[in-house]
């Protein structure tokens, strides 16, 4: 792991327990997946990150170079392949009070993983089941912030009920994303996802499957879409670093179209596959 500066055995690395991202999870994160060795979309988790630090304040003052040699100094130390990095950056360690510390220095951790992109070859193949559940987030998920307990109950929920998301619905009974991936219908040729805004994470995986459907000439429908829209679907998706494209082929207990992955996902699962490997 990297912790604050040092590289050190996973079994050795700890923050402190008065860092903030523990007390009050005033801590941002990424998950860039690891693919042969390289980095996949780094400079685009970056951008995400320092956006984000902007937003929440964070005076984060490593360079993207650094930033970058030394993840890939992390990568290299562990020598896995495949793997996920998980970037941890909180606004750093002060006795307990809500409101900012006088001069904060920001805690970084960073791990790497190793994760089997393979298991989702077969998860391809056959699609995958969602549950739903009601949007218990804040109103700005579009951070991508350590908060994630409402996250945590969802896909607990959903790992209760054999499914691999739980999709979280809206007051108004629209489908925002997933607890850790973003969601997609596909009706009459048309791939209907919901826009960017502060209600949705924007995904790096999103962006890749958006431009790679664009450069295809697939129509796509940046829009709200509801459960009922959803369940009368052809199709069904979801992405994220971790499940690049993966076919939904059931609902709560509704399967989705013939139940089976359709055409545009697999042909979807194709232009990525094609992308990352
Ligand atoms: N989750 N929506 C939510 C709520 C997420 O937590 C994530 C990512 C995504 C997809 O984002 P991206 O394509 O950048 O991975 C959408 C990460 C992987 C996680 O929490 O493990």
């Amino acid at each position: 792991a990297y912790v604050d500066g040092r590289l050190t055995p996973l079994r050795d690395a700890h923050v402190h327990v008065e860092d903030r991202g523990l007390q009050f999870a005033d801590a941002l994160y990424e998950v860039t997946a690891v693919l042969n060795g390289k980095m996949l979309d780094w400079p685009h988790h970056i951008a995400r990150l320092r956006r984000n630090c902007a937003a929440l304040f964070i005076d984060f003052a490593m360079s993207d170079a650094a930033l970058t040699l030394q993840a890939r100094r992390l990568i290299a130390v562990n020598g896995q392949a495949d793997a996920l990095l998980y970037l941890q950056l909180s606004r750093g360690t002060a006795k307990r009070d809500h409101g900012f510390p006088a001069n904060p220095r920001p805690t970084l951790v960073m791990t790497v993983r190793r994760f089997d992109f393979h298991q989702r070859t077969a998860q391809q193949k056959t699609g995958v089941k969602v549950i739903t559940v009601n949007d218990m987030r804040w109103r700005r998920v579009d951070m991508k912030t350590t908060g994630l307990l409402a996250n945590v109950l969802a896909k607990q929920d959903a790992r209760a009920a054999g499914a691999f998301e739980a999709w979280l619905v809206a007051p108004d009974n629209t489908v925002r994303e997933g607890g850790s991936t973003n969601a997609y219908i596909v009706k009459a040729g048309r791939l209907i996802t919901h826009p960017l805004s502060e209600s949705i994470l924007p995904g790096i995986a999103r962006a890749t499957l958006l431009r790679l459907a664009r450069e295809a000439q697939i129509p796509i429908d940046e829009r709200p879409f509801s459960l009922a829209e959803a369940l009368a679907a052809d199709e069904a998706l979801l992405t994220s670093t971790t499940a690049p494209l993966l076919p939904v082929v059931r609902i709560d207990e509704n399967a989705i179209g013939t139940g089976s992955p359709g055409p545009m996902a697999s042909r979807l699962a194709a232009l990525v596959s094609a992308e990352i490997t």
